[in-house]
């Protein structure tokens, strides 16, 4: 077989303005990401917002109808698949079924004409811990053993970006838990950038150090778990992200830090620096976990009715119903201070500023909610 060179680009992976076009239908839209070498990045969005797409372009497999991509100072654009350094990991792993464990590792060095590959194939068998199944053939191995295998096949080549299309979908959850950890650990020992794709936000918090969230072909926000969990700038974030209560309001007043707010007669704080937009109409938002059952803060809605009551452990998942038929979700952490309420209970709801964000009032209170995430 030829010999492949490899460029030995590193640095950080950015994609400048990067739009994909199939015929009329915009895949991706004028996308723009710096992604810092070494990174655990996630890009996270629902089924058909473009993710594949983008790594297809990153691997090469795919042409940009505008943009540049480029590793460092190496624009890659128009470079061919197999000069990039880039390997990819897919959902359904693409092993080869006649070749053994030790050959299908093997695979890419041999392909660059490598001779001695034993060192190499044992030290990335090793590193996903399977080296005592370099013989056998894919077939004989489970579904968690043929996904780290096929990490393993792409970390031999040692390339400088590893991209994760779904890499874990096949598996079941409790599998899928134990990957999402041995994935970090491999990731922090070889150090490589890894770009992993998901539509399941609690694998990409789990995971990645910074996520980027994808909705229709564009970035809507882009930061750690706690910065998109704690401080959504968009509705889509706000609910894709777990549970959100979005309330509509109007601004009341800017002053002193605080912006004064006011929904059907009740008046509320958000600090001023947690407000993304400047209209007048505004989305409150609150995530359930920051409401509690009682009316003694700043911020309180009296006279609400419990209209459901769910146990789940952890803690008891209420919806509750404000005076003006607004459903809030409300947790309550099963501890000593639980409530214990009853479907058709009168409650009030209180929580502190600090926990509130602002979020333009123009957007529907519905974006990202109720995705099917198990596509
Ligand atoms: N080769 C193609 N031709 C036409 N449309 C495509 C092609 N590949 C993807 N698409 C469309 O582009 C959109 C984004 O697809 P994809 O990147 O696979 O999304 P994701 O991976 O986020 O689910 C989808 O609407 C998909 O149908
Ligand atoms: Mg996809």
């Amino acid at each position: 077989m030829a010999k492949t060179k490899v460029s030995q680009d590193t640095g950080d992976l950015v994609l400048n303005r990067i739009s994909k076009y199939y015929g009329d239908f915009c895949a991706v839209d004028d996308l723009s990401l710096t992604i810092p070498d070494g990174s655990f990045f996630a890009l996270l969005g629902p089924s058909g917002c473009g993710k594949t797409t983008t790594l297809r372009m990153i691997a090469g497999l795919e042409e940009p109808t505008a943009g540049t991509i480029s590793i460092g100072d190496t624009d890659i654009t128009t470079q061919k698949s197999y000069r990039r350094n880039v390997n990819t990991v897919f959902q359904n792993y693409a092993l080869f079924p006649h070749l053994s464990i030790f050959e299908n590792i093997a695979f890419g060095l041999r392909r660059r004409g490598i001779k001695d590959v034993k060192e190499e194939v044992e030290k990335a068998l090793n590193l996903v811990e399977l080296g005592h199944l370099s013989e056998r053939k894919p077939a004989q191995l489970s579904g968690g053993q043929q996904q780290r295998i096929a990490v393993a096949r792409a970390i031999v080549n040692r390339p400088e970006v590893l991209l994760l299309d779904e890499p874990l979908g096949a598996l079941d959850l409790k599998l899928r838990r134990q990957m999402q950890i041995e994935l970090k650990r491999i990731q922090l020992e070889v150090g490589i950038t890894f770009i992993h794709v998901t539509h399941d936000q609690e694998e990409a918090m789990t995971m990645a150090d910074t996520i980027a969230v994808m909705n229709q072909g564009k970035i809507e926000q882009m930061g750690s778990a706690t910065e998109l969990y704690e401080a959504p700038k968009t509705a889509f974030v706000a609910n894709f992200l777990g549970q959100c209560n979005l309330i509509k309001v109007k601004v009341q007043s800017r002053s002193g830090g605080k912006v004064a707010v006011s929904a059907k007669g009740h008046t509320f704080e958000i600090p001023e620096s947690r407000v993304s937009s400047s209209n007048d109409a505004l989305l409150l938002g609150v995530r359930p976990e920051k409401l509690r059952l009682d009316d003694k803060g700043v911020n309180s809605i009296k006279e609400c009715v419990v209209t459901d009551r769910s146990f789940v452990g952890t803690s008891t998942q209420y919806l509750v119903r404000t005076p003006w038929d607004l459903e809030l979700v409300v947790f309550e952490q099963n501890d000593e201070g639980l409530h214990d309420l009853r479907v058709g209970d009168k409650v009030s709801l209180e929580w502190d500023s600090e926990h509130t964000f602002g979020l333009d009032g123009a957007q529907d209170v519905n974006a990202g909610a109720d995705l099917d995430d198990d596509e």
